[in-house]
């Protein structure tokens, strides 16, 4: 599909056609351009200029009514990056000059007039790059966007976002959802990030939060009747950054009423359908696979498995229980289990290898990866002379595995054997990158246990409904109690995340209760505004929200959320361009009431 509109919706009274749509049917037509001087050649008197505009390049030719020393003077004046406008005549290109390569590469433009109109200063790095040409380094780009921003490449993620964000207003809306907008001067909502406090200037000493989500919000539009909301939602979230995260990010934030979970799956699939459908990916399921979340933890080590390749997790604890192995008996008799994978063909890596993968599983808090290799026949490692026959048989190594294993809690040995997992499969080139395993994890737990308090957080939030079937057989025990949640997830990575919500007002406080907001006063002054309403007649909703920009980040083949949003923030949370955060004067900080602490104004210089 075209990332452009037809020619004419971009003709406008200064310029007749878009520099990248002109093509051999318009030969003879005489053109006025607009755009950006992309790059200058000179072969040996005879001057081509690319002109650039969104839609693409033309080359700019000078025919024998410009006299050698007028075109080099022009080329001369005419910088790169300068914006020109020119009038020219669109001619056939010589057969042995035609560009297979570039859309208008049948075509050239024959100059009559140029004048330029918008001078660029020494462009601080380039825009047009030549094959092999290295990247400037990402600091640079950000620091300059206005410039990295000209790159087609960049150009094509955000026409391909603004698509992506028609179809899903179209999708949606065409399903009876209403977008409806929610303010972003907001009451705290808990997500499991900190908050960006705003201050109030008219109330000294209070603060609004930038929304974490919509949550609450969109739970009140089901209590008002609204029964079908979107939203392209921005939201912030004050957390650590990676590649896939950004401080401030876009949700396809979705909530509706009378609706079970398999509603709100099959709306999602639908969606997520038509949005790979418009990158040109007509092979999504129209159901995804589904696993629970104990199953992913225990097979995985993570609630978002990447499915395209195997080397699964097992659990060895009854195979170690037969050792006579210290370091596993004493790690189970505290409670451990022993759990690990086997690489086929891991044992032909060095000692040093193995040793990156214990870095990597200490890293994430194991206290050492234990190997076991077997090579023509023989097994190596600290455990070979303890194995027994019977051992032998059950780990069932072939000639050239590599075992690997941790002797830990679950809560340790998951996230260590998930990244050795991992590492393993890239190092062995198992990935098969346009392999697309969309998958359902259900059935998240609905709070996780401090090990040392006991105190109970939500796994997804706090309005999120608990399994009812789960607190009927363990009235008394929250932690057993699986939560009525789901997140979609592609190769690993979560696009999104949902629930069907407790609609119920007194189940709500309860819930609130358990997360240790047990005091009813507590309770009104922080979520008086969702009890309020769903004590007002509350229908049964739920909903889900996908994050926008890994969405686009994923479809357009970009490394980093930040090749799809025009203006991101670097992972120390900056942006390079503008310039932000910043110190403020110190006047406008006291009509705020705000002090900065000496110590903070020390930190920073
Ligand atoms: P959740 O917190 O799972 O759910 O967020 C939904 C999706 O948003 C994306 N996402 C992010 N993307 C970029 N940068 C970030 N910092 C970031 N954090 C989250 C992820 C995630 O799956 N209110 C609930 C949804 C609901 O229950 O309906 C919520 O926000 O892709």
């Amino acid at each position: 599909m075209s990332s452009s509109p037809p020619s004419s919706v971009l003709s406008t009274s200064m310029r007749s056609d878009p520099c990248g749509l002109l093509r051999r049917a318009d030969v003879g037509r005489t053109v006025h351009l607009g755009g950006w001087v992309h790059r200058s050649r000179d072969l040996g008197g005879l001057v081509f200029i690319d002109l650039r505009d969104r839609t693409g390049l033309v080359q700019l030719a000078f025919g024998p009514a410009w006299s050698p020393a007028a075109v080099q003077t022009l080329a001369a004046a005419v910088g790169v990056e300068s914006v020109v406008l020119c009038e020219g005549e669109v001619v056939a290109r010589e057969a042995d000059r035609v560009n297979p390569d570039m859309g208008t590469g049948e075509v050239e433009v024959r100059v009559r007039s140029l004048t330029v109109v918008g001078p660029a200063v020494t462009p601080a790095l380039p825009v047009a790059r030549g094959r092999g040409d290295k990247m400037p380094a990402e600091e640079l780009r950000l620091r300059h966007r206005y410039l990295d921003l000209r790159r087609p490449e960049l150009q094509e993620n955000l026409v391909l976002r603004h698509r992506l964000l028609q179809v899903t207003r179209r999708f949606l809306s065409d399903g009876g959802y209403l977008e409806l907008e929610t303010p972003i001067l907001t009451k705290p909502t808990p997500e499991g990030a900190r908050d960006y406090l705003v201050p109030s200037r008219v109330h000294p000493g209070e603060f609004y939060a930038l929304p974490q989500s919509p949550q609450i919000y969109k739970q009140l539009f089901m209590c008002c009747g609204f029964d079908r909301y979107f939203q392209i939602a921005r939201c912030f979230r004050d957390e650590d950054l990676r590649a896939d995260r950004q401080p401030e990010f876009t949700q396809i934030d979705i909530e509706a009423s009378f609706i079970g979970r398999q509603d709100i799956m099959t709306l999602a699939e639908g969606l997520i359908g038509s949005l790979w459908r418009e990158a040109g990916h007509h092979d999504v399921p129209a159901q995804f696979e589904r696993m629970t979340y104990a199953d992913a933890m225990e097979g995985y080590g993570c609630d978002r498995p990447d499915l395209r390749y195997d080397l699964r997790l097992r659990d060895y604890s009854a195979v170690f229980a037969g050792l006579d192995f210290a370091v596993t008996t004493t790690a189970m008799a505290n409670g451990a289990r022993v759990r690990g994978l086997v690489v086929p063909g891991g044992a032909a890596w060095s000692r040093k290898q193995v040793d990156e993968l214990e870095a990597l599983a200490k890293g994430a808090g194991a206290g050492g990866l234990l190997r076991l290799r077997k090579a023509d026949g023989e097994y190596d490692g600290p455990l070979a002379k303890f194995l027994t026959d019977e051992a032998r048989a059950q780990f069932a190594l072939e000639d050239g595995d590599l075992a690997l294993f941790v002797a830990a809690a679950d809560r340790i040995s998951s996230p260590a054997l998930d990244r050795v997992r991992q590492e393993c499969a890239r190092r062995l080139d198992l990935v098969d990158e346009q392999a697309r395993r969309f998958l359902w994890v259900l059935d998240f737990p609905m709070f996780e246990q401090d090990p040392v308090t006991g105190a109970l957080a939500a796994v997804h939030h706090p309005f999120t409904a608990p399994n009812p079937d789960d607190m009927a057989a363990f009235p008394d025990e929250p932690a057993r109690w699986r939560a009525l949640a789901y997140d979609v997830v592609l190769n690993g990575t979560e696009l999104g995340g949902g629930s069907i919500r407790t609609s119920d007002p007194a189940t709500q406080s309860r819930m609130f209760a358990l997360l240790g907001i047990g005091d009813a006063e507590e309770q009104e002054r922080r979520f008086g505004f969702l009890l309020e309403g769903l004590r007002a007649g509350a229908p049964p909703h739920g909903g889900i929200a996908f994050g926008f920009d890994r969405i686009a980040m994923l479809l357009s083949g970009a490394p980093s959320l930040r090749d799809v949003i025009a203006f991101p923030k670097t992972t120390a949370a900056r942006s390079l361009y503008e310039g932000a955060p910043v110190e403020v004067p110190a006047d406008d900080l006291q009509e705020l009431h705000i002090a900065v602490r000496a110590a903070a104004r020390e930190a920073r210089s």
